[in-house]
């Protein structure tokens, strides 16, 4: 698919106003994303685990406007309460994807979103609330052009959320997407995050991911600004290609169900996107000591118990701990007696894979 294949014909119904709700989870990468070129198209390829606890629920009613404008213009309130300071993020975004869906100038959109995680938790909220609002907004299209099939909506969903946060366009579908093109990848593409098709093996199925809240602060980097430094970086294609082959490997991995493969890239990804940022020019370090802390407790861990836990990390301070389904009682009593302590607040969130966003509603 092209980008102008994204561009709609003329609407098929007129409709002056409806509403849409849907639940969009966040997800966390095995084979990280970092690097982009211009409009969202990613540097490498990437594969993440859609979560199923950590989400996010967006409301959105749509109102003709009785004036044109060039956006459309939008209130937002953000658990209960109006933050302006959103504005801008969502604003970049409308004009994003307006060249693709042009109908929406002429709306007003009152926009109501939630997080089923502590706000300011560390964690980004930004993939689960733009694939949220993505839905929301693909779901009104939907109601001006009928004739959409599933298929189209899902992907487009996806495209426009990818617009919005690049890591957003994995967390449409579950429980595994990939985002970007491969070569052991068919279907793969740089505009939206496909459900991974390739075989997988029944360890992987409801994978645990324990999430340690070790820093609820703000970053000091934000993720763009740290895609943005991966350009005239002096690794940058050595780190592009090794994404390559760490997905290659993981493919066989998910196939086969080899743990101890799968700690090694999963844990090699964390560390190299990491490292990344500490050979940045201007360099930058988003760990903190209690998660270098926690990282070597895990190695212990599984080097006295032979338990399949390894880790990984996004950008930031906390730590997400994967492991099968069939750990989770070893696990949790680990967490409870050693890495509670390295915690903020001694708070942690336990999370699994998951099917992907939800549609919670309607009406036109
Ligand atoms: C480290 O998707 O947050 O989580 O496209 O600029 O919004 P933008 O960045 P974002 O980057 C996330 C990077 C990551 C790795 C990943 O999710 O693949």
């Amino acid at each position: 698919m092209l980008v102008q294949d994204f561009i709609p014909a003329d609407i098929e119904v007129k409709t002056d106003q409806g509403s849409a709700s849907w639940r969009a989870p966040s997800n966390i990468a095995l084979v990280k994303y970092w690097g982009k070129y211009e409009g969202q198209i990613p540097a490498n390829p990437s594969l993440s685990f859609t979560l199923s606890a950590s989400h996010t629920h967006t409301t959105t009613h749509f109102k003709k406007r009785t004036e044109q404008g060039e956006i459309p213009t939008f209130d937002l309130i953000f658990e209960g309460k109006s933050r302006p300071d959103f504005h801008p993020k969502i604003s970049t975004y409308f004009e994003r994807i307006l060249p693709y869906t042009p109908w929406l100038k002429d709306f007003h959109l009152e926009i109501s979103t939630e997080n089923s995680f502590p706000h300011s938790s560390g964690i980004a909220s930004s993939a689960s609330s733009m694939a949220a609002l993505s839905l929301c907004v693909l779901e009104m299209e939907r109601v001006l052009y009928p004739s959409m099939t599933d298929d189209a909506f899902l992907r487009k969903a996806s495209f426009l959320a990818r617009l919005g946060s690049g890591s957003a366009c994995r967390s449409v579908e579950g429980p595994l997407v990939s985002w970007g093109r491969h070569e052991k990848l068919s279907g793969g593409s740089d505009l939206y995050g496909t459900a991974y098709g390739g075989s997988v093996h029944d360890v992987f199925r409801e994978y645990r991911d324990t999430i340690l809240l070790v820093h609820k602060g703000q970053k000091t980097v934000s993720s763009t600004a740290g895609h943005s430094l991966m350009k005239d970086h002096h690794y940058a294609r050595q780190r592009f290609s090794q994404a390559h082959l760490n997905l290659t490997h993981l493919i066989d991995i998910l196939k086969n169900g080899d743990l101890e493969g799968f700690a090694q890239i999963v844990e090699s990804e964390a560390l190299s996107l990491h490292a990344m940022m500490m050979t940045s020019i201007p360099y930058y370090l988003l760990m903190k000591p209690n998660t270098l802390a926690i990282l070597e407790k895990i190695w212990e861990f599984r080097r006295d118990t032979g338990e399949p836990l390894c880790f990984t990390l996004d950008a930031g301070a906390n730590v997400h701990l994967l492991y099968p389904a069939s750990g989770e009682d070893k696990v949790l009593q680990f967490i409870k007696n050693e890495l509670v302590a390295y915690c903020e607040k001694g708070q942690y969130i336990c999370d699994q894979s998951g099917q992907g966003a939800k549609k919670l509603g309607s009406a036109v």
